[in-house]
C-alpha cells in the first residue's frame, strides 16, 4: 500500500486570538487565545488522520516552538519525522477571529532555507519514501527564496514514480506544474495567476483549466469557497455545489478539501464519491471555529446535500 507523506517546510505555531470585533488604532481586549498548529502540510496530515488515513508528516522545525509543533502534530495516525534543530525558532503566526466569523491572518516569514538546507532535507526524507507513494506539498514555503524548491524535491524522487498532490500558489505553483504533479488544487485567484488572466465565470475557469492541457495534470480541482468547486478529473469536468452551512471560520477549508480528495483517491473511491466527501468535510470545516479539522458527524450529515453535476 502506498504511504502518504506531507511536506511542511515552514511550519508554525498559529496563535489564535478571539475578539468580538477587531478595531484598528485602539487597544483590543482578547476574549480568549489558544495555540494551534500552523503550516498547511501539517493540517493535511491532521485532516487525514481525522478521516482514519495514516500519513507521515515531514518538515523542518526549530527551537522550543519547533518542539511544540512536533508535540501538537504527534497522534496515532501521524508518523512525525521532522528534521529538528534546537537553535533558532520556528515562526508564530497570529490569527484574529471575530464573533461574526471574520478571520485575519498575520503571517510571519519563518526561517529562510538555503539550497544546502533543502539538499540536507531531501537526504533526510529519502529513506522513508517508497515507489508509488503519495507526496503532498501544501503551502508556498515562503521561507524558501527559490520558487523551484518543490521542483527540486520532486525531481529528487523522479525515479520513484510518486503521486504528487500540490496546493501551492503564485510562482511556486507556476513552476511546479512543469514536473507533472498528479493533482493541483488552486482556488480561483491561484488559477487566475497560473493562467495569467482574471478568471471570473465558471466558463472562464473551465477555459483556464483547458489551457493547462500541455502540462498533463490528471486532476485539477479548483476550489471556489462557498460556491464549491470545479474539478477536472481524467478528462471530465465536474461542478461540485457545496451545502449551505453556518460559517464560523473558513481558514483551512482548502487543506481539508485537499485531504478529502487524497482520502478518496487513497481508498480507491469513485470520483463522484471522492468529490462528495471532500466537499462535505471542507464545508464542515467552514462551520468549525478551528482552522484545522472538522466535525466528522456533521460531515457525514452534509454528504447528502452535496450536488455533483457532470459537465
Ligand atoms: N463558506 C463555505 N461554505 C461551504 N463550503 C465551503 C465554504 N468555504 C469553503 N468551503 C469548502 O472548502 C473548499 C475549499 O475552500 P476554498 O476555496 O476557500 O479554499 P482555499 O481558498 O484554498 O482556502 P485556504 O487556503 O484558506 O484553506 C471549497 O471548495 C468548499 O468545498
Ligand atoms: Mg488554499
Amino acid at each position: 500500500m502506498a504511504r502518504i507523506h506531507t511536506i511542511t517546510l515552514n511550519p508554525a505555531i498559529d496563535r489564535i486570538l478571539y475578539l468580538d470585533k477587531y478595531r484598528p488604532e485602539v487597544t483590543n481586549r482578547l476574549k480568549d487565545s489558544t495555540d494551534g498548529l500552523g503550516g498547511k502540510g501539517t493540517h493535511v496530515s491532521i485532516n487525514l488522520s481525522q478521516m482514519g488515513v495514516p500519513s507521515e508528516a515531514l518538515g523542518i522545525a526549530y527551537g522550543e516552538n519547533g518542539r511544540k509543533i512536533i508535540e501538537l502534530l504527534s497522534q496515532d495516525l501521524i508518523d512525525v519525522n521532522f528534521q529538528y534543530f534546537p537553535e533558532q525558532e520556528s515562526r508564530v503566526n497570529y490569527l484574529i477571529i471575530e464573533d461574526d466569523g471574520k478571520c485575519t491572518c498575520l503571517s510571519s516569514k519563518g526561517i529562510q532555507l538555503s539550497d544546502s538546507d533543502i539538499d540536507s532535507f531531501i537526504e533526510f526524507i529519502a529513506p522513508g519514501i517508497g515507489t508509488g507513494d503519495y507526496l503532498v506539498f501544501s503551502g508556498d514555503a515562503s521561507n524558501c527564496p527559490d520558487p523551484y524548491v518543490y521542483n527540486k524535491i520532486m525531481r529528487a524522487f523522479e525515479a520513484r514514480d510518486l503521486k504528487v498532490f500540490m496546493d501551492a500558489s503564485g510562482d511556486t505553483l507556476k513552476k511546479c506544474i512543469e514536473e507533472h504533479p498528479y493533482l493541483i488544487k488552486p482556488n480561483q485567484d491561484e488559477l487566475s495567476y497560473l493562467c495569467g488572466r482574471e478568471l471570473h465565470t465558471l466558463e472562464d475557469i473551465k477555459e483556464g483549466i483547458k489551457s493547462l492541457e500541455p502540462y498533463d495534470i490528471p486532476v485539477i480541482a479548483v476550489s471556489l469557497g462557498n460556491e464549491g468547486s470545479l474539478v477536472y478529473a481524467d478528462g471530465t469536468f465536474y461542478r461540485v455545489i457545496s451545502p449551505e452551512v453556518n460559517v464560523n471560520n473558513t481558514i483551512g477549508c482548502g487543506d481539508c478539501f485537499l485531504a478529502g480528495l487524497i482520502e478518496g483517491i487513497y481508498r480507491g473511491r469513485s470520483i463522484e464519491d471522492t468529490l462528495a466527501h471532500a466537499a462535505a468535510v471542507s464545508s464542515a470545516c467552514a462551520e468549525s471555529v478551528l482552522s484545522v479539522g472538522f466535525d466528522a458527524g456533521r460531515a457525514e450529515e452534509l454528504i447528502k446535500d452535496v450536488e455533483i453535476i457532470k459537465l
